[in-house]
């Protein structure tokens, strides 16, 4: 029986800065965030959304009332935490409208996350071949104004249902990881912004990226030669260019060509949006899906996942017959966003709700169908919007 991923979604805020103008006001060379950096525009993400919202909204895209009434696992992985005892997979379950007969849950490990609850779905269908499971990565990436990791920042939601016969991508058995207690970037409790060693876990990534795709070469004997693409966790899209330009160095011309071409493609959405953590390899992914029209259903897609911590995993899969018809198309979604000024920007960065028993939220600018509305003796206020 073939496990892997069935649909996939995409969700962001209707808001994003521009790089060339938040490059200006930090008085940085406007290459190097558009090149140096790879990104162009970051998602700014108001108060009236937070994880919950974020991965409701995702999934919504993508569900269809069988799907709902199959699911029995939804596992929410998120480095952005709201609350330290209850999981965003239960307000998430709730607001989809899902049975209670299921197991809901959050999962963390940096970015890397979502791919570990991926795995765990997969065994999960094993077991239970006709129920389905809502794996959703989470974030909104705070690194702090004016400081080096600003430009790396962004947010949003990627959710995918994983299923039996999936219509998109169909897991391999094989996978490799890798784990080893390094501090490259943590977020201490009480903290609302990350603390990185910015240019160590750059090269904390590369390294791992090594270590599992070498163990992953020796188990499967496969080379960069065998995949269509290979995608990358990106924490903004120069990474992940790095860690190709290193997995393609000894390829074969074509092979090289082949694979930067794909990552072009499977980059465009992350340029545009910025660090997702747990979700920014599956927005590669996404990415890759919606814009290359160079995919042919049989080939295989490796997927590199990447964790600060530092956990990471290499595993591959299947493009399955008409996945294309799958897909949902995501490119609405980022057109129609509005720009806001650097200033707004900031704005919006300091605002979002902290630690706060009572405040009520403006959400009537908010487009999106899932909203945090505010904060009640500690309890948050989501709502549905028409
Ligand atoms: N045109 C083109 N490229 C330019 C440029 C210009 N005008 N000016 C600088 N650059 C390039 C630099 O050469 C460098 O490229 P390289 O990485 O290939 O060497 C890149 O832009 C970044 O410049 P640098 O001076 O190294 O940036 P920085 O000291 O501000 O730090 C990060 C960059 C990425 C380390 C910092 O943003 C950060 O800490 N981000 C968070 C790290 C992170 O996401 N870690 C998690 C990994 S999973």
């Amino acid at each position: 029986m073939q496990i892997g991923i069935d649909k996939i979604g995409f969700y962001t805020s209707n808001l994003y800065v521009d790089m060339a103008e938040l490059a200006q006001a930090r008085n940085e060379e406007v290459g190097k965030y558009l090149v140096g950096i790879g990104q162009s525009k970051m998602a700014v993400i108001p108060p009236s959304q937070d994880i919950v919202t974020l991965a409701a909204n995702a999934a919504a895209r993508i569900l269809s009332p069988i799907d709902k009434e199959a699911i029995d696992l939804v596992i929410v992985a998120t480095e952005s935490g709201i609350d330290n005892s209850k999981a965003a997979a239960v307000y998430v379950a709730n607001l989809l409208g899902l049975s209670h007969q299921i197991r809901a849950v959050e999962m963390k490990e940096a970015c890397y996350a979502a791919t570990a609850a991926l795995q765990l779905a997969k065994g999960h269908i094993a077991l239970n071949p006709n129920k389905k499971a809502l794996i959703i990565g989470a974030d909104i990436a705070r690194y702090g104004l004016k400081t080096k990791g600003e430009p790396t920042q962004g947010g949003g939601a990627v959710a995918m249902l994983v299923a039996k016969d999936p219509q998109i991508l169909a897991l391999d058995a094989e996978a490799s990881y890798y784990s080893k207690d390094i501090m490259d970037f943590w977020r201490p409790l009480g903290h609302s912004e990350a603390m990185v060693d910015g240019k160590f876990s750059t090269n904390v990534y590369l390294d791992f990226f090594n270590q599992v795709f070498s163990a992953y070469s020796q188990k499967t004997k496969r080379t960069v030669e065998d995949f269509g693409a290979l995608l990358f966790h990106l924490p903004y899209t120069k990474q992940g260019l790095k860690g190709l330009r290193q997995a393609v160095a000894h390829a074969d011309e074509a092979t090289q060509a082949r694979l930067l071409a794909q990552f072009e493609f499977a980059r465009e959405y992350n340029r545009n949006v910025g660090n997702l953590y747990t979700g920014s390899l599956y927005l590669s992914l996404l990415s890759l899906l919606e814009n290359s029209q160079d995919l042919v259903a049989g080939q295989r897609l490796g997927l590199y996942s990447y964790g600060s911590g530092a956990q990471a995993e290499f595993f591959s899969g299947i493009l399955q017959p008409g996945f294309q018809d799958a897909l949902i198309g995501h490119q609405e979604l980022l057109a129609h966003r509005k720009q806001v000024s650097v200033a707004e920007y900031e704005q919006f960065y300091q605002s979002v709700l902290a630690n706060e028993a009572n405040r009520q939220l403006e959400v009537s600018a908010d487009p999106g169908q899932f909203v945090l509305a505010g904060v009640k003796d500690f309890k948050r206020q989501y709502q549905r919007q028409e």
